[in-house]
């Protein structure tokens, strides 16, 4: 329906006083490009002179769905992979699809999923969570056991530490869902992991984890022990219902604002030991040869970051100039976000952004910033700080500290370049 049919049908005092609101404030512009609404809105539209079919005919029951499924209009709102980047579909990577969500919470169905030996499929009943090594007891806990710890809930984003680390040499991938996608942020249900290690009684020595996955990779991580007895979940519900079978079902270890990673799926062993384990992901992966020949390594903290999700290459400005909401997400794996701040103009000039909806610690947060486009290139930057007050970095500036071979840990500012026909382009600002 078009604005013009809502307020004939339904006057909407509301959204009147705002489009009015809006002319008054914006000038010339918008006035031109509401006018010219106006205009085409006098000619008979017959999606408001006709009764469409959907008016005439019964729609399907209640039964239709069990399990209901978006809109068939919303099918193009997908997870999606970059083909050149996996091979195949087993050790594999796929993406978010940001650039089309709106609000913090990412839907269960499109959460990006990275495994690396496919997903398991594990029947509940037959699944058993060990902890062993230096502890008092070691215990083996059924699905039925570890449903009578206490649980909490929490909102947090999962961020793999190679998102955007096609782009750290300079911009590759058209569109944020590519370039940023590696992210998805729900509200888990989990048993607090001190729970469990307490029940198993920790000795003196204790230091380190070794989480263990059940999948084929049986991929296991160095986790130092005081973020388990700060705030790691063994969870097993994800925005309120079971987890998905490809983010862990039926329980996965929960590292909250660390490298996803650590965040260790279809969770089958804890061993506990007073060293780290210098395995394949503490050594040849999840770390960064630096410039000097040196690696940096236990790089766990996801730092402060943010990207415009529209207007975006995926998302270019289709209505032309005039009234534009811009939006975007902003995290940090060390707490809440406390300022995002938004350039036109390629980091010249920036203005303060709009935070709306919840302000959570490692959790996404939503920015927006409505500004009237003039018609002219444009050059869109965001820019977040945290709580801590840690700045997001430029690329030019990770690049001076890091070298050109890391691939993880890439929160530079992302650039898009917006044309004056509204196509947009991932670019980078030397
Ligand atoms: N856990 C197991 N058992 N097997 C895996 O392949 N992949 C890890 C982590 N945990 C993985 C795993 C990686 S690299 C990431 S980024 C996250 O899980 C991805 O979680 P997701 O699939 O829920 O997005
Ligand atoms: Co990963």
């Amino acid at each position: 329906m078009s604005d013009q049919s809502q307020n004939k049908t339904h006057p909407n005092k509301s959204r009147r006083s705002f489009l009015s609101g809006g002319v008054a404030v914006a000038g010339g512009v918008a006035a031109t490009a509401l006018g010219a609404r106006a205009a085409v809105a006098a000619a008979p539209d017959p999606l408001i002179t006709e009764i469409q079919e959907w008016n005439q005919v019964l729609g399907d029951g209640v039964d239709a769905a069990p399990y209901g499924v978006p809109s068939e209009f919303e099918a193009d709102v997908v997870r999606r992979d970059v083909p050149w980047l996996t091979a195949d579909p087993i050790s594999s990577i796929n993406f978010t699809p940001i650039h089309q969500l709106d609000g913090i919470i990412t839907p269960n169905g499109l959460c990006f999923e990275r495994h690396h030996g496919g997903v398991a499929q594990i029947d509940p009943a037959d699944h058993r969570l060990m902890i062993n090594g230096l502890v008092d007891n070691p215990l083996v806990f059924t699905m039925q056991d570890l449903m009578r710890f206490p649980r909490e809930n929490h909102v947090y984003f999962l961020e793999c530490a190679a998102n955007s680390g096609m782009e750290w040499r300079g911009s590759q991938l058209n569109g944020c869902q590519f370039t940023h996608g590696m992210v998805h942020n729900v509200m888990y249900t989990g048993i607090p992991l001190k729970l469990l290690l307490q029940e198993a009684g920790l000795k003196s020595n204790a230091a380190w984890l070794l989480p263990e996955g059940a999948d084929a990779s049986g991929m296991t991580r160095s986790v130092p022990l005081d973020k388990a007895l700060d705030d790691c979940l063994v969870a097993f519900k994800m925005n309120g219902e079971a987890l998905r079978p490809e983010q862990g079902y039926p329980i996965r270890l929960v590292v909250p604002g660390w490298e996803g990673n650590m965040w260790i799926k279809w969770l089958r062993r804890i061993e506990v030991g007073d060293q780290p384990w210098h395995h394949r992901e503490e050594t040849s992966k999840y770390t960064d040869l630096l410039a000097n020949g040196k690696a940096r390594r236990f790089t766990w903290a996801m730092d402060v970051k943010s990207v415009i999700t529209s207007p975006s290459p995926q998302m270019p400005i289709t209505h032309g100039r005039g009234h534009t909401v811009l939006t975007g997400l902003a995290w940090s794996g060390h707490g809440r976000i406390k300022r995002v701040d938004v350039s036109l103009d390629g980091g010249r000039n920036w203005q303060t952004a709009r935070i709306d909806g919840p302000s959570l610690s490692k959790s996404l947060h939503r920015f927006y910033h409505e500004f009237n486009w003039d018609g002219s290139e444009m050059y869109l930057q965001s820019r977040a700080i945290d709580e801590f007050g840690n700045v997001q970095p430029t690329k030019n500036e990770l690049r001076a500290a890091r070298g050109d071979n890391s691939i993880y840990h890439n929160n530079g500012i992302q650039t898009w370049q917006v044309r004056t026909d509204g196509e947009t382009e991932n670019v980078e600002i030397s």
